[in-house]
């Protein structure tokens, strides 16, 4: 496994690739699990050069301290990427991502007025930023991302679309007892991760009970839930359309999602399930 620090020694590298390789790309900020192990599987099985990228990219923290205390865990991280066949690690520093004025700019339509959006302002401008020149400094056939982040993934999809990237959606990987996988979980206080998952069975009732009950009913009774434990506090339930996110008063034949950001001490978590698909 190759591991560059600069676009130009990125560029050099990829400049040694057969034109007709596919490049396949995945994106993260470090501090790497199970979750980003698959999207590296996936970029393996389905291209023929995966590079991914190890940068926590400052313009999409919305909360100082956040930014701070966001684990940095980079000689493991070496060791996974290369465990599961990545060819190519760029781990740029801030100036070598954000080097020029920004030139990219995008209508995202109102995806990112809600949900993330509404409660961590900026936030995915920040991530339609780095994403927009992490694509122009890899130049990958495709894009590799999760769907535990479910607005960002929709975000990147719309926003790739006259990009010629083909981004690909990956499941949500969990822990044994439910709980999405994240970066931020190794923050958790015990006591917090020894209730956590009842988010995710919070969820999980939801989908297989949705249809007895009313759109507004139904989200009350997932934030009775999760509250009961005493440990959480919601900061959003939604049940939006998949395609639009936009939030749902009626049930509808399209596909939806559920959506939830809950504090758990000073960690936020969010997580989503598909109920009718
Ligand atoms: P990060 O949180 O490191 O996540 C990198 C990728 O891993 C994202 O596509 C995310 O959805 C995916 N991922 C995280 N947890 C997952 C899980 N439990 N199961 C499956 N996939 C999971 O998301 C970001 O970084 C940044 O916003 C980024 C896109 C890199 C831009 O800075």
């Amino acid at each position: 496994m190759i591991v560059v620090k600069t676009r130009v020694e990125l560029q050099e590298k990829l400049s040694r690739v057969a034109d007709d390789c596919v490049v396949g790309f995945v994106p993260t900020m470090g501090a790497l699990h199970n979750g980003h192990c698959s999207l590296i599987d996936f970029a393996v099985k389905e291209s023929d050069y995966t590079v991914a990228s190890i940068f926590v990219n400052p313009t999409q923290f919305n909360d100082a301290n956040d930014l701070e205390n966001y684990p940095r865990t980079i000689e493991s991280d070496l060791e996974l990427l290369k465990q599961h066949g990545c060819d190519l690690v760029y781990i740029p520093n801030v100036d070598d991502v954000y080097y020029n004025e920004r030139s990219f700019f995008v209508d995202l339509n109102g995806l990112d007025k809600v949900m993330e959006g509404e409660f961590r302002p900026g936030h995915f401008d920040g991530v339609v930023d780095v994403v927009s020149r992490l694509f122009d400094i890899v130049k990958p056939d495709k894009a590799f991302f999760g769907e535990k982040d479910f607005q960002q993934l929709s975000i990147i999809r719309y926003m790739s679309r006259d990009l010629n990237v083909d981004v690909v959606g990956c499941p949500t990987v969990r822990e044994n007892d439910g709980l999405a996988m994240s970066s931020r979980n190794m923050l958790l206080e015990k006591s917090y991760r020894d209730e956590a998952s009842v988010i995710y069975k919070s969820l999980n009732w939801a989908k297989d009970n949705y249809k007895g009950f009313a759109v507004s009913e139904l989200k009350e009774e997932i934030g009775k839930r999760i509250s009961e434990t005493g440990k959480f506090i919601v900061e959003y339930i939604n049940v939006v359309e998949s395609d639009t996110l936009i939030s749902i008063d009626e049930w509808t034949d399209n596909n939806v999602n559920c959506c939830v950001a809950v504090y758990a001490g000073k960690v936020r978590l969010i997580d989503n399930i598909k109920l009718n698909y």
